[in-house]
């Protein structure tokens, strides 16, 4: 087992873990944080996509220790004081919202694509969520929700 400290949502947690222990089990059930979800076995689908020092990272490809000493911030740590950070009030407004599996990892990506850059066009909003996977849909309204949010 091995000690690590992670800030999670803006909170110091300190927890043993086993060396091989991925991040996202470490957050589901190490922690409860079960809005990070396991949505396939192949590193492909993005809903088990986190805030790693406020990147975008898929958390079923690192391990709990590699987030030892940093930051890590999940779907939980958007909203502050009862309201929707504005990526979430965009996403329900422009009617991005979808399920419970895919919605999560679309928000936190897009979250960490509009602080690399604040006005992205289709393509690049296109090109940054092609790691977050929804089999129900175009994706047309996702990409009108990173818009909102962007405006
Ligand atoms: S669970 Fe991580 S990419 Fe699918
Ligand atoms: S995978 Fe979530 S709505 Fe399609």
């Amino acid at each position: 087992m091995r000690r690590i400290a992670v800030t999670v949502n803006g909170d110091p947690r300190e927890a043993e873990v086993e060396p091989r222990e991925l991040l996202v089990y470490f957050l589901r059930e190490g922690l409860g944080l079960t809005g990070t979800v396991v949505g396939c076995d192949t590193s492909s689908c993005g809903s088990c996509t986190v805030l790693l020092d406020g990147e975008s990272v898929k958390s079923c490809t690192l391990l709990a220790v590699q987030a030892d000493g940093r930051e890590v911030t999940t779907i939980e740590g958007l909203a502050a004081n009862g309201q929707l950070h504005p990526v979430q009030q965009a996403f329900h407004e422009a009617h991005g919202l979808q399920c419970g599996y895919c919605t999560p990892g679309m928000v936190l990506a897009t979250v960490s694509l509009l602080a690399q850059n604040a006005s992205p066009s289709d393509d690049e909003i296109r090109h940054a969520l092609e790691g977050n996977l929804c089999r129900c849909t175009g994706y047309q309204n996702i990409v009108k929700a990173v818009k909102a949010a962007a405006a």
